[in-house]
């Protein structure tokens, strides 16, 4: 007997029999991807990018946060550029960029760009699961419509599900497999659908009501964290006025057991998420005649952080009768966070673009970033110095940007003239390190 549409694609997941394509082979997708190789599915690994599918069929890794052994051991990985071969997928997983313009608005051109390369190979009994962050209304406004333009019903013919994706790269405690992961579906069959796909990987699979639902599921943790950071930042400014250490205060609040979650001030949001997703829904508020207001102030805040550090360096120098003009300022860690190696949106490189426009001579020392690669908006020609005497005595000011766990902290307050610390590294109060 033939099942329907519903059952056999979920008996295929049960069974792991499915061909799961995963398209956007970045962050997000890369981890996914392996996360259903191993699970023993046969994977389908899709990107624009031919030069990362080179390495790929290498068996090498371009991410520092995905080990090359475990693309090497995925037996059941293929990765391709040809979108041709979706069709041949039983799931369609979208993972691709989902930035802000220059405008600051969202910038679905990826997400809308993956669909229509992706419809001319829909057919019938495919499940499509957007996971890339976007605003409450993304898939029902505008995947399902073209998906519907091909003839196709969403929920009878093929399903819909938006699920959105829960890395936090770094973390060592947490994967794919064993974060929560929330799915709402375009309609009851499609949820159904999307649970069997992800429940086959994901140990704990949250359902929820609606794609809208999912998709302001995931907006409300990033806004969460940017607002908290926010307000962090700016208890940050108030302490050091008061001459109070804020990293102090904050360790004491988090002896609180209820209540209280503590989060850390730095130079500046960076990283693909926070800085960026809240906005995608100021503007779909917008549309409702809702003003963001938390969400405004929190960016306000968080924007200004990289002037108020730089500040802070350019008060520590001229204590010591130095000016910013011609000191030599060493910034350790421009990724945007500890121990990993993504650049995106990192406040370090808004620093040194600062720091340069005020005449600083500038070196860094990173080393899971060699070199200072490509941006949109900033350019050096510059290459991690390694990080030693020599380099910590030549500087005027060493600047803690981000603090990986790679750097000899004892040896940087004992050889650097001057160090500003933006991460609350030194807990104790030395003469030569400035917070800030
Ligand atoms: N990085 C994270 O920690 C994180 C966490 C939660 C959510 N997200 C969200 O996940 C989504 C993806 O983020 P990411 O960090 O993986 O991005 P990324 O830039 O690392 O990866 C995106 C990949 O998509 C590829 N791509 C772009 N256009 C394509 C197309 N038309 N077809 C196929 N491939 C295409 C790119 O080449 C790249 O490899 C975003 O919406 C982001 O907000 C990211």
């Amino acid at each position: 007997m033939e099942l329907d549409p519903v059952s056999s694609l979920i008996e295929k997941f049960r069974r792991r029999e499915a061909l799961v394509a995963v398209v956007g082979l970045g962050y997000v997708g890369l981890p996914l991807a392996m996360t259903f190789a191993e699970a023993g599915f046969r994977v389908l690994g899709l990107d624009v990018d031919a030069a990362k599918v080179e390495r790929l069929r290498a068996g090498q890794s371009y991410l520092e946060t995905v080990a090359g052994a475990r693309i090497a051991k995925a037996n059941g990985f293929q990765a391709t550029t040809d979108y041709a071969r979706a069709g041949e997928a039983d799931a369609l997983i979208i993972c691709v960029p989902t930035p802000l313009t220059r405008a600051r608005e969202p910038d679905l051109s990826y997400v809308i760009g993956t669909m229509d390369a992706l419809l001319p190979h829909l057919r019938k009994g495919q499940i499509v699961s957007l996971e890339s962050t976007t605003y409450p209304g993304t898939t029902e406004e505008e995947l399902r419509p073209r998906i519907e333009s091909r003839g196709l019903a969403v929920g009878r013919d093929c399903f819909l599900v938006f699920s959105p994706e829960r890395e936090d790269p770094g973390n060592a405690r947490y994967s794919t497999r064993t974060i929560p992961k929330v799915c709402g579906g375009s309609t009851p069959a499609c949820l159904e659908v999307g649970l069997a796909l992800y429940g086959a990987v994901i140990e704990t699979v949250v359902p929820v009501s609606s794609t809208r639902v999912a998709e302001m599921t995931k907006l409300l943790e990033n806004i969460h964290r940017a607002v908290n950071i926010g307000l962090v930042n700016e208890m940050k400014m108030v302490a050091d006025r008061m001459g109070i250490d804020i990293h102090e205060v904050i360790r004491a609040a988090a002896t609180k057991p209820f209540g209280f979650v503590a989060y850390t001030p730095g130079p500046g949001l960076g990283g693909h998420c926070i800085p960026i997703d809240p906005f995608y829904l100021t503007w779909k508020a917008r549309q409702y005649g809702v003003n963001t207001r938390f969400i405004e102030l929190a960016g306000e805040i968080n924007r200004a952080m990289p002037e108020w550090v730089v500040g802070k360096i350019g008060d520590a120098l001229n204590a010591r009768g130095k000016a910013l003009k011609g000191s030599r300022v060493l910034v350790l860690g421009i990724a945007y966070k500890k121990n990993i190696d993504d650049m995106r949106e990192s406040p370090a490189a808004e620093i040194m673009e600062i720091l340069a426009a005020k005449g600083a001579q500038l070196a860094y020392s990173d080393p899971h970033v060699p070199v200072f690669p490509r941006m949109r908006e900033h350019r050096f020609a510059l290459q991690s110095v390694p990080l030693g005497e020599a380099s910590l005595r030549a500087a005027d000011c060493v600047l803690i940007a981000t603090d990986h766990d790679a750097f000899d902290y004892a040896a940087i307050a004992k050889h650097a003239a001057l160090v500003v610390d933006t991460r609350g590294r030194y807990r104790e109060p030395l003469p030569n390190v400035v917070q800030a």
